[in-house]
Order: structure tokens, then sequence, then C-alpha cells
């Protein structure tokens, strides 16, 4: 087991108050046990465990999959609109109290869709919820759809389709769930429709799947970020071609600490990537299962990690804003912002 230094109280108060973005974030992820509790109660649907406590206790993941599992159990409790606004109003409000800025949220339709609810019952609860943030909150965010790779090519197709009458509503499409057997050129045609529709292009990839697959993510379906990525280490070629490119790569320690990518925050990645020139940010990928929200990504890993310093998290947060989907106009404002906070 690593032993974490004690953060600095300047260092921690940095990492907390300093502004950032997070890019990803799986909005079913944020999905606390005490709410999958009260929306089950609410729906009347029935939950395999007895208690918060015992689906608390069920939360130890020896991979991706054995959390998968339990993920598309918790939501299955969301049915109505107001569910979807219930559970993103929540994680808005922690990412709030977070200093987060603005949010890129994945959303799972297929999740719900085949539980049969409709597609626009989970966009519109979303986004209202997302409207309510900005004026609450001043948070900015966006939506981005998810396709479930562990999934055929043509129900991502339906999926799309489905979702096309909201397109004003989400920005992107992304490819998440289980990544091993299922390499991005399974969706090549798909994704390609998305690229002619204007939509931004994101994929899971190099989390638990190899070096390979972050390669045909940017080659075939011409990903704009790598949403994890970290196994582009195994490939120095990879990693010159992802500095040389400034791709983004979403990085979320404390999720690969639960998934057992590595054993430990100490064996983490993230200050080699940074080292490398990469264009890394920090972000919680499903918060509620893995033990912290943005701020806690962030103060675990660099008290894990001592060569990750003051430099480090103004690099983090500016990259953030850096791979944001939003205009350069806006970006240069948050870099502002975050130059104030290191001042
Ligand atoms: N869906 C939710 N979290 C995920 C992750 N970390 N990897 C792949 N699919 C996911
Ligand atoms: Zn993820």
């Amino acid at each position: 087991m690593a032993h974490a230094t004690p953060l600095a109280p300047e260092l921690h108060t940095l990492l907390c108050r300093m502004p950032k973005a997070e890019l990803h974030i799986h909005i079913e992820g944020s999905l606390e046990p005490e709410l999958i509790f009260a929306l089950a109660q609410r729906n009347g649907v029935a939950l395999p465990h007895p208690s918060v406590e015992a689906l608390r206790a069920a939360y130890a993941f020896t991979d991706l999959q054995s959390f998968l599992d339990i993920y598309y159990a918790g939501a299955s409790v969301l049915l109505h609109e107001q569910d979807f606004h219930d559970m993103a109003w929540a994680y808005f409000q922690r990412a709030a109290a977070d200093h987060v800025v603005h949010a890129e949220l994945f959303f799972d339709p297929q999740t719900h869709t085949e539980r049969g609810v409709a597609m626009g019952t989970v966009i519109h609860g979303l986004r209202s919820a997302c409207e309510r943030a900005q004026a609450e909150l001043g948070i900015s965010s966006a939506l981005i759809l998810c396709f479930l790779r562990h999934l055929s090519e043509e129900e991502a197709f339906a999926t799309l389709e489905a979702a096309l009458p909201y397109r004003p509503h989400f920005i992107g499409v992304g490819l998440d769930s289980s990544e091993r057997g299922h390499p991005p050129e399974k969706f090549a045609r798909v994704f390609a429709r998305c690229r002619e529709l204007g939509l931004h292009i994101v994929a899971h990839a190099g989390e638990e799947g190899p070096p390979a697959y972050i390669e045909s993510a940017l080659d075939v379906l011409k990903a704009e970020r790598i949403d994890h990525g970290v196994r582009c280490t195994e490939s120095p070629a990879l990693v010159a071609r992802l500095a040389a490119t400034r791709m983004p790569l979403t990085v979320c320690p404390l999720s690969n600490i639960k998934l057992c990518v590595y054993g430990s925050l100490a064996e983490h990645p993230l200050p080699a990537l940074l080292d490398a020139g990469l264009c890394a940010t920090v972000n919680s990928d499903d918060p509620a299962y893995f033990g912290g929200y943005i701020n806690q990504n962030f103060v675990e890993t660099f008290a894990a990690l001592p060569q990750l310093g003051r430099a480090q998290a103004y690099q983090l947060a500016r990259n953030s804003f850096e791979a944001s989907f939003v205009p350069a106009a806006q970006k240069q404002r948050w870099v502002a912002q975050l130059d104030a906070a290191f001042a």
C-alpha cells in the first residue's frame, strides 16, 4: 500500500478552490445509494440489496465488468423525467462545492430505453438540471450521449436515430461500457454518421483495453478526446503522438484504483503523463461508486504522489479548459480565473 504524505494545507486549498472543468463523469455514476433507495421507493422498484449500507458494502470491484453489473442495476430506479433531473441536480450541487465551473456529462440512454424509458424522458430530465445549474449555480454544462460498446453497432444506430429529435440538447457522442473484446472499430460506421451530423467524438479507450484501442479510437472513430487512455504508457510511440497532438486524456485516478487498473495511487502514471507533455485532466468517472468527486480525486492523487505539486495542479486545471468543447473566448475567461487563483 502507498503511504500518502499529508498534503500541504496550501496545496490542499488550491486544489479544492481552483476553478476546473469536469469532462469525464457518467451521470448515472453519480447516483448515491441514498438517492437510489429514495427513487426506488418513489417509483416502487424492488432492489436486490436490503439497505443503503448493504448496497454500499457491495461496492468492492475486481475489474470494470464487476462494477458495470452493479452500476446498471443501480440505474434501474430511474423512470421519470424528475428522476433524471434529481440525479443530475445532486451532481451539480456537489460539483459547485468542488469549484467546477463547467461539466460535460456522459449519459447512457440504452440503459434506460431498454427498460422502456423514452429517450425524451432521459434527455429532458437531464437538460432541465443543466439549465438549473447555469441559473442557480453558475455552472455551464453539456451532454454527451454514450453508446454501450457491449451492444451491437446496429443498436447504436437505433439509439442515434431515437436521439436525433433532441439533437440540440447534446453536443457529442462517446463510447463506454465493457472495453475488452469490443474495439472502437466495431462502431466505425455509426461514428462516421455522428461526425457527419457535426457531433463531437470521444471514446473510452486504454482503460482496460490495449494501446491499440486508443489508436483505433483516434484513427477510425476520429476521437477528439480519449477517456482514460492510461494504458498509452505501454507504447512510447503512442505517448509521443498524444503529446505532439495535445490529444486530451480524461484521467480518473480513483476509478483506476477501485477497478484494479493499478494497485495504488502511488503507482498511477499521472505524473509521467504530465511530464511527457500530454493534455491530461483529472475527473471522477463514477463518483458515487469510486469513493469521491473531483476534488477528492485531486486531493488523494496529489497526497499519494509527491511529484505532483502546485505546477501540476495549475496544468491539470488549465488542461481541463483546453480540452473542453467550448468556444475559445470562454476558455480564455476561465484560464484568466485560474490565473487569478494562482496569483
Ligand atoms: N461506464 C461507466 N463508467 C465506466 C467506465 N469507467 N468505463 C467504461 N464504461 C463505463
Ligand atoms: Zn468512464
